[in-house]
């Protein structure tokens, strides 16, 4: 047959709807699975589509021999399989199938990005080694995902007009657009192999932030404003129409006034308060605390995760301390909710901020050069983070690529001055009332703390020195000079009398 233009290996949740993607914009694509039913509903679904015109074909393959003979040359095979050793053992499968150099081989899932670096070297000359991050879930998968892309550069001309076809799309103002209108696709080539995965890395431990940042306030308005679930989710709705407006946001008003089709009660009232986690989100922290790049929202976010799934332990606490005295007089719910509104957009800015500075920082340490302006592009629709906020990012990084800090830019410059107050106000009040605020308090500190031109690190430096002798720079001498204090002979100020 010799005619597919892209092969699928895994036809689960992800791998399925990104192959019916590729038929639904005009794409031959053959496809394996190991398990039958997944292969037959890919089969059966892709069949609904074929019937209509301007459709590709998918063809099912029973082995990975059978898979490769159904493909044009060079062949371009998407792996969708979990990340993790998996992926080593299909592409040298494929190998022993009878791949050539020239094929490409390309990795969708959530790999860890340093497993995708010793990939191309270890598969190079074997075969085309390429990555494509793939944000969006099931849906984004099947209607237009975003897409981060990176590897060997000579494989991308391949790759390219699929991606940029099943891509979402944006309009000229950064508005989603629907996946058959002409637009921006959210897809891009970021750099070498590893590039696309830490991007995706990035990605999701904004991800994870943006989540606590908004369940936080959410937290907050139903024990202190005592406001049913479903007001909230109204409340949240409403912040979807301005500056907050996103994904997250969206789904989260929608979850809240969504009732248990069970007890009618509200869902989010039955769903067991313990977070789960893939792991992605911690890596973006373990990557901060290693790389010395502050994210302490995106740690916080993590650490918010794991203090939720020590139950257990909260009910012992929650029956040894009492809860806070709730102010007995009522408070100006406009008020709070103006508070809480502006405290989750500086909030959410400064997430951004961290997850950027990540980005330049190994970037610049890779000598990736990473487009930062094109990743706040591909942000923009399709991926879980997307938010109208990331058409001024893309904005601040194209007026000035090598921005030093996202919250520099002028329009958001502006923004802080104007909304600080209240995020201050948000952060005394739940320490005040005693909800934790773990997201947005942290990423106050964090603003703040980049405002301090001087920190206190001076003493802790003079601490380290007197403790263990760890010397320290002085300000009247070059930084590269180091003094240690012989701290037994050295006079004290004499206190005034
Ligand atoms: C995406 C998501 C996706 C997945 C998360 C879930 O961009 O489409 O981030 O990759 O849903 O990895 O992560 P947790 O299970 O760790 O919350």
């Amino acid at each position: 047959m010799h005619n597919a233009e892209i092969a699928m290996i895994g036809l689960g949740v992800m791998g399925k709807s990104l192959a019916l993607n590729l038929v639904d914009h005009g794409f031959q694509v053959a496809g394996f699975d190991l398990n039958s039913d997944n292969v037959a509903r890919a089969q059966q679904e892709a069949a609904t589509l074929a019937a209509m015109p301007g459709k590709g074909r998918f063809l099912a393959a029973a082995n990975l021999t059978e898979l490769l003979a159904q493909l044009a040359t060079p062949r371009v095979i998407a792996l969708s399989v979990p990340a993790g050793a998996v992926v080593d053992q299909v592409t040298d499968e494929l190998l022993a199938a009878g791949l050539q150099p020239e094929d490409i081989v390309i990795d969708t899932g959530n790999s860890l990005w340093t497993d995708t670096e010793v990939r191309e070297r270890r598969y190079q000359g074997k075969l085309r080694f390429f990555s494509t991050a793939v944000s969006g879930g099931e849906a984004g998968a099947r209607h237009g995902p975003s897409l981060m892309a990176s590897g060997d550069p000579s494989a991308w001309q391949y790759v390219k007009p699929m991606w940029h076809a099943i891509a979402a799309k944006v309009d000229a103002d950064g508005m989603p657009v629907g996946p058959f209108d002409d637009g921006e696709a959210c897809a891009a080539y970021l750099g070498p192999a590893g590039a696309g995965h830490y991007v995706k890395m990035v990605h999701n431990g904004i991800e994870y932030a943006d989540m606590q940042l908004i369940c936080e306030v959410y937290h907050y308005l139903s024990e202190v404003l005592a406001m049913p679930a479903a007001d909230i989710g109204q409340v949240f709705a409403r912040w979807n129409q301005g500056v907050l407006n996103s994904y997250l946001m969206e789904i989260s008003a929608d979850i809240l006034q969504t009732r248990d089709p069970e007890t009618d009660r509200p869902f989010v009232e039955v769903v067991l308060d313990k977070a789960g986690q893939k792991g992605t989100g911690l890596w973006t922290a373990v990557n901060s605390l290693q790389e010395g790049t502050p994210a302490p929202t995106i740690a916080q976010a993590v650490f918010a995760r794991a203090m939720s799934s020590q139950k257990t332990q909260r009910i012992t606490a929650a029956s040894l301390f009492k809860a806070q005295a709730k102010s007995a007089s009522v408070p100006d719910r406009e008020a709070v909710l103006d508070d809480l509104h502006d405290a989750l957009y500086c909030a959410k800015l400064a997430v951004y901020a961290q997850g950027f500075d990540l980005l330049k920082t190994t970037s610049e340490r890779q000598g990736w050069q990473l487009d930062f302006a094109a990743i706040a592009k591909i942000w923009r629709a399709g991926c879980i983070i997307r938010a109208i906020f990331l058409q001024q990012v893309t904005a601040a990084y194209q007026q000035n690529p090598a921005l030093e800090n996202l919250l520099f830019a002028e329009h958001f410059r502006t923004e802080l001055a104007e909304r600080a107050t209240g995020w201050r106000s948000a952060v005394a009040n739940a320490a005040l009332q005693g909800v934790p605020m773990p997201g947005i308090g942290s990423a106050l500190s964090y603003f703040d703390a980049l405002r301090c031109a001087v920190l206190p690190a001076n003493l802790l430096q003079a601490q380290r020195d007197y403790f263990g002798s760890h010397t320290y720079s002085r300000t009247d001498q070059p930084e590269a000079d180091k003094f240690h204090l012989t701290w037994n002979a050295t006079p004290r100020v004499q206190q005034a009398q």
